[in-house]
């Protein structure tokens, strides 16, 4: 079950594919002689730069891809510990401990994002990197978080990956801190079924990321130069059919985050009269995606009779997206004598047991958000979704 842009797949993909298959030429690389090679990846890359406000954006294999990738390019080294929640998809850890970084795991507030306070308790000489995560499609509150990594002198990158289209205070998430991560994969705002993009405003740190992704080569190379170059790289190049699905999509996204925020306007409006919740807190309400509609409960028995008369689950039963859940990841916590398992941080626990999460767009039990309805729900289902949720919050 996916996000809203797999729903809105449609003729337009399907003329952006079409033209690269007749064209046969499918590399990402080409000539700008050659009238069959027709560039979507650059043009992608170039037009996606725009919308977010950077210079340069590379458009990769996925989303954790860009993350490792980007954790490299600030030149991440053996021991660097980089703070990231507690609640986040285990490809956020995954990327630090492989970039050879020690995540250092955070408490979330009530936005179900990283507690900039916490943040600033678990700053030591060591860490070199925030890695704030917009989860859900809710902004992280930036302003906090830019202002400590200054006063620290910390890189900040954004893992967006679940956030395409969102923005903070008029600012594309991901652009915000020095790179930023998005995820194309079939749960987000947009999809190619698999993919990535990295942004970043920063000249070098692109560079060194191109060439990371592509077995060193220097950027927006056409044919196939040798050159001399000075690090090594490996391959998660994507290629021209990926690209021209990712191209359609994204000239969908304002359209699709639009839809999202009214649908989610209208289901707010119907269930107005339920009790025993409060929604989690927007750190920029006109900015989020509005893939999701969470509401926290007063108390954990409460969530979880909803949940379960829902045929849902609360947050913290959600699999990946919670540490405490994520077995490899608690296991090299504990190797590398870390704080790990359910207990090591009871705040985020607190929420995440009180919280659930109900689908507007994106459809995804994996997510905890298995109850809602979708980009293409009428305003009947609507309706009736909202009555059952009602219904179960009245007991
Ligand atoms: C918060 C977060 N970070 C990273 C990723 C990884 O993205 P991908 O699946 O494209 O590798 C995801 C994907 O689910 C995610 O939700």
């Amino acid at each position: 079950m996916p996000g809203p842009g797999f729903y809105w797949i449609g003729e337009e993909e399907k003329r952006e594919v079409l033209e690269v298959i007749e064209s046969g030429h499918l590399f990402r690389y080409g000539s700008a002689d050659n009238p069959k090679f027709l560039h979507k990846t650059h043009t992608f890359e170039r037009e996606f730069a725009e919308y977010c406000g950077v210079k340069h954006a590379l458009l990769i294999n996925s989303g954790t891809s860009a993350l490792w990738i980007s954790l490299l390019a600030m030149g991440l080294i053996s021991g660097d510990e980089v703070i990231v929640p507690a609640y986040t998809f285990v490809a956020s850890y995954a990327a630090i401990i492989f970039a050879g970084g020690v995540p250092v795991l955070t408490e979330i507030d009530d936005s179900l994002t990283i507690d900039p306070e916490d943040i600033e308790r678990r700053i030591t000489p060591k860490t070199r990197a925030i890695m704030p995560v917009h989860m859900l499609g809710n902004p992280c509150d930036m302003d906090a978080i830019m202002s400590l990594a200054r006063k620290h002198e910390l890189l900040v990158l954004e893992d967006a990956c679940q956030a395409a289209g969102g923005s903070y205070h008029g600012r594309k998430l991901g652009s915000i801190g020095r790179a930023g991560a998005l995820s194309l994969n079939v749960f987000k705002t947009i999809t190619t079924g698999d993919g990535g993009i990295l942004i970043t405003g920063d000249e070098d740190l692109y560079e060194r990321a191109f060439a990371l992704h592509d077995q060193g080569h220097a950027p927006l190379r056409r044919g196939m130069e040798v050159g001399h170059r000075t690090i090594l790289g490996m391959n998660f190049r994507v290629n021209e059919l990926l690209a021209a699905v990712a191209l359609a999509q994204f000239r969908k996204l304002d359209a699709l985050v639009a839809t999202m925020h009214a649908k989610k306007r209208r289901f707010k409006e119907l269930i107005a009269d339920a009790k025993g919740f409060t929604f989690r807190t927007l750190n920029d309400p006109e900015g989020e995606c509005a893939t999701l509609c969470t509401v926290i409960f007063d108390d954990a028995e409460n969530a979880a009779r909803v949940s379960r008369a829902l045929n849902s689950k609360t947050v913290d039963q959600s699999g990946w997206h919670v540490y405490a859940n994520i077995e490899h990841v608690n296991r090299h916590l504990e190797a590398i004598g870390r704080p790990y398992g359910k207990g090591a941080y009871p705040r985020s626990d607190d929420l995440l047991s009180r919280a659930m999460t109900i689908s507007i767009g994106v459809v995804d039990p994996g997510l905890g958000a298995g109850f809602g309805v979708s980009i293409l729900s009428t305003e009947e289902e609507m309706r009736h979704t909202a009555e059952q949720f009602c219904r179960a919050c009245a007991g």
